[in-house]
């Protein structure tokens, strides 16, 4: 028997405030249309005086009830952030404390940026080998609008906040397929931690460089479209499957032209790409996540579907995940 993934439920939480592109225009050299025919985006949601913790435990929390998943339940917590206010604790060990989950749960975060839900899942379901009674509860949390450049007109009008969860198990309804990628470097994609090379006691130290994303947009767009398809087209052909055999496409939400030249290339319509980047731009590690619940959520993914997560992000990595739902 395979066991594979089984997703059995999800959740996802973006905070109230509201940020439009006519926001943008006054205070950068850009406008509603360029942001709209550029990016597909609209508008997204910029957390204010909640923390990526509050994000992540709303997430989980809706992604538990979904589920009809006790905290008892629940044997490994993976949050994949580049966000959390804290180096450590990390954010699994603070939104299983939240939850009120077991003491003997495996609680630890991931940094992949914009791939780091995608690579949290594959190894949550790695970890639910070892433990076949237990669900995982795997989240994707992002506070980026701390870490954007405003002054960077081409990078800041792209990223939102949020979080989106999944509680996982082990399932015997098909088998699960993965692939990913790391090419090491800084320069295309980046962004620096304010930490400096220098002892502290040296005569000459270092300015710490802030926090803020770094980016070459066009060399991230072409990165992303050939890493993407060509990932997408590896893990289905471990499987013997072909792109047009899966239902529905779940790709990081980076931006819509991105999604529209992945499926061109790989001859898939536009359709089977789900795509909520309008309302919620681009919130790296919960961007899949976040798309996963609200497709569901619309009623539109039925069970027993074919569904690949795909995605892309600093590292640079890539990875792609096929399961049935
Ligand atoms: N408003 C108006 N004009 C702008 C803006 C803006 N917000 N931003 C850039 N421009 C200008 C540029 O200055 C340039 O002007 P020029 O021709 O006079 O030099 C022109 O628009 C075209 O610039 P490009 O960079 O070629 O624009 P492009 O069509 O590539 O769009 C974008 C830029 C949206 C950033 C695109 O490259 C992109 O989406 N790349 C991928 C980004 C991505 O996926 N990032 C993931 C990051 S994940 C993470 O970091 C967590």
């Amino acid at each position: 028997m395979q066991y594979g993934l089984k997703i059995l439920g999800t959740g996802g939480y973006v905070p109230p405030l509201t940020v439009s592109n006519e926001e943008f225009a006054a205070i950068a050299d850009t406008s509603d249309e360029w942001i709209r025919s550029r990016t597909g985006i609209g508008e997204r949601h910029f957390a204010d005086g909640e923390s990526s913790l509050d994000l992540a435990a709303q997430a989980a929390h809706r992604a538990m009830d979904d589920a009809g998943a006790a905290p008892e339940q629940i044997g490994v917590v993976v949050c994949a952030t580049a966000t959390h206010e804290y180096l450590f604790p990390s954010l699994a060990c603070r939104v299983a404390q939240a939850l009120g989950l077991p003491e003997q749960v495996l609680a630890f975060d991931l940094n992949a940026a914009c791939s780091g839900f995608l690579f949290a899942l594959h190894t949550a379901q790695c970890l639910l080998g070892e433990r076949r009674d237990a669900y995982a509860l795997v989240i994707g949390s992002e506070v980026l609008s701390r870490i954007t450049d405003f002054e960077d007109r081409s990078t800041c009008i792209l990223f939102g906040d949020g979080a989106g969860a999944v509680v996982a198990g082990l399932g015997d309804g098909g088998p699960t397929l993965f692939d990913s990628g790391a090419i090491g470097g800084t320069q295309v994609l980046s962004c620096p931690s304010g930490l400096t090379a220098r002892n502290p006691f040296a005569s000459v130290q270092e300015l710490p460089q802030r926090p803020r994303i770094h980016m070459d947009g066009r060399e991230v767009f072409r990165f992303a479209v050939d890493s993407v398809s060509a990932s997408i087209t590896r893990t289905l052909a471990q499987g013997g499957l072909a792109p047009g055999d899966v239902d529905w496409y779940v790709c990081h939400q980076a931006n819509q032209r991105i999604l529209k030249a992945v499926a061109k290339r790989l001859d898939i319509p536009l359709e089977r790409f789900f795509c909520n980047i309008g309302h919620r731009g681009n919130t790296s590690a919960a961007s899949i996540p976040l798309a996963l619940d609200e497709l569901h959520r619309s009623g539109l993914l039925r069970r027993g579907q074919r569904v690949v997560l795909s995605g892309f992000g600093g590292g640079l990595t890539y990875g792609s995940l096929y399961f049935i739902w």
